[in-house]
């Protein structure tokens, strides 16, 4: 449990509230010591009333009370955000910036004294502890501020440190793939309603099977061609199934997926 530690949202909409519902639901952070401000009364309002947390409409006031500040909002607004809250931060706040885009050295200069900055990106899967997050350092941070946020993120998943000239790339498959993930499974799924199948039985059978797929890959270590290749039978029904992925050209598809989506990362920056 992660005691006299004050951690500060600004911005709670999908990410932040994700990344607080994982860490409430970890028992790692006690809710008494999470603190979120949001733009509007009637959003800090929803967002009390659904994870039971304080909140507020005064960004300056939760970056003051905080020892670990999480900025959660979306990337344009990033730079008037961080010239509201300049001078309520010290050297001794954790910064951790979830903004896709941003490089910590933008925020470090808008921030404009040797304040730790961590960027990361993580991911919705947070909220039921299977989130994948990446971080980078900024210059002003230790290895224990790299072990204080690993610890938190670990607590809602998995954490890697990677150098910040990849971020993008991990935006691409990790940050924005779970969208990738949930449009898959709903096209196999509506492969299994042409044949009969109800949607929600279809959308299960292939929503386990992605999740079996991906414990399978993480848990045996094993290349996914060689577990692929352990479950293609010499003219079988799978290979059947892949050579019909491979006529379409789903595996040029999700790379140009992903390196478009990084690319956008970059245009953002
Ligand atoms: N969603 C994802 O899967 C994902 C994954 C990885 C990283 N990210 C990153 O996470 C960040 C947040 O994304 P999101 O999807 O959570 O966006 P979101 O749902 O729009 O959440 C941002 C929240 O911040 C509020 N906000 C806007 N301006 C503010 C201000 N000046 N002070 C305080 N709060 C303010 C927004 O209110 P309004 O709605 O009224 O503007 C909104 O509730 C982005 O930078 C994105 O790049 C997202």
């Amino acid at each position: 449990m992660l005691e006299n530690k004050k951690i500060g949202f600004i911005g709670a909409g999908v990410m932040g509230k994700a990344i607080i519902g994982g860490l409430i639901e970890s028992g790692f952070v006690k809710k008494e010591s999470i603190f979120a401000s949001e733009i509007n009364q009637e959003l800090a309002n929803n967002v009390s009333n659904e994870l039971g947390i304080d909140t507020s409409t005064d960004n300056k006031k939760i970056a003051e009370g905080s020892d670990i500040l999480f900025i959660c909002t979306k990337p344009f607004v990033m730079k008037d955000v961080l010239d509201e809250i300049k001078n309520n931060l010290t050297e001794n706040t954790l910064v951790i910036s979830i903004a896709a885009g941003v490089s910590s050295e933008t925020i470090e200069d808008c921030i404009n004294k040797p304040v730790p900055v961590i960027r990361t990106m993580p991911n919705t899967p947070v909220l039921v502890k299977e989130g994948m997050v990446a971080l980078c350092r900024g210059k002003y941070v230790t290895d224990e501020h790299i072990e204080l946020a690993k610890n938190l993120f670990e607590q809602t998943g998995k954490c890697i440190e990677v150098p910040e000239k990849l971020i993008n790339t991990v935006t691409g498959i990790s940050g924005s793939g779970p969208a990738f993930m949930y449009l898959i499974i709903d096209a196999l799924a509506d492969g299994g309603v042409k044949k009969g199948l109800p949607k929600k039985t279809a959308i299960e059978l292939a929503a386990q099977t992605a999740l079996g797929a991906a414990k399978m890959i993480l848990e045996t270590g094993k290349h996914p061609a060689i577990l692929k290749d352990e479950v293609t039978t010499p003219g079988g029904t799978t290979i059947a199934g892949l050579m019909t992925m491979e006529e379409h050209g789903i595996r040029s598809a999700l790379a140009k997926t992903v390196q478009n989506t990084a690319e956008k990362a970059d245009e953002l920056g």
